[in-house]
């Protein structure tokens, strides 16, 4: 069993690159079905969902936009429960079928953020993709359209997500192991 050391931190293999590209195309198929004729515009939420984003978008064949928006709630382990908007979006969603693109739903309370200020916007609709989801840890009651992986509450590491922003270049995801 491939195991990796993080700063403090030991973790282990949890899911392969392949098994994820396979989920990453699902969403991508399901979205292209559901947004046919239409031009959705994708928001990034950066940092953690770059690597998500990069190969659902090459996956996804109806025409769209890409944006980003810069985010932050996490230190350590343990999310903080404030979230910090570092770089704001820059356009104008008036009207627009926004698709959110996250690499991971938590508690919620960064979407739920997020939500709330894309809202008044006055975009046409949201809706939220997102690679990982820890049903058992979300206290929200927003809808999360497009999940890649449904996950139990242990911290992870890889494609795109860090431990203390180490571990977001590997390919495969990891599992905390102490
Ligand atoms: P939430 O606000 O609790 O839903 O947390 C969402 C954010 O926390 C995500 O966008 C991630 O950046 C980060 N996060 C949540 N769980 C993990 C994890 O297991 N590993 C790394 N980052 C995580
Ligand atoms: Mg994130």
């Amino acid at each position: 069993m491939k195991t990796i050391q993080l700063k403090d931190k030991k973790f282990k293999i949890n899911i392969p690159s392949e098994e994820i590209l396979k989920q990453v195309d699902r969403v991508a198929k399901k979205i292209d079905k559901d947004f046919k004729g239409k031009t959705p515009l994708f928001v990034v939420v950066l940092n953690g969902a770059f690597m998500f984003a990069s190969d659902l978008i090459k996956s996804i064949s109806i025409d769209c936009e890409i944006s980003f928006v810069k985010l932050s709630s996490y230190h350590g382990t343990q999310s903080t429960e404030k979230v910090k908007e570092i770089i704001g979006l820059n356009q104008d969603i008036k009207g627009r079928d926004i698709i959110v693109v996250e690499d991971i739903v938590d508690t919620g309370i960064t979407m739920e953020n997020l939500l709330a200020d894309l809202n008044t916007m006055k975009p046409n609709s949201i809706s939220i993709a997102t690679l990982l989801f820890k049903p058992k840890s979300f206290r929200k009651d927003y809808k999360v359209h497009y999940v890649g992986f449904e996950i139990p509450n242990d911290f992870i590491v890889g494609y795109g997500l860090d431990y203390n922003q180490l571990g977001r270049n590997l390919s495969d995801i990891y599992i905390i192991t102490d």
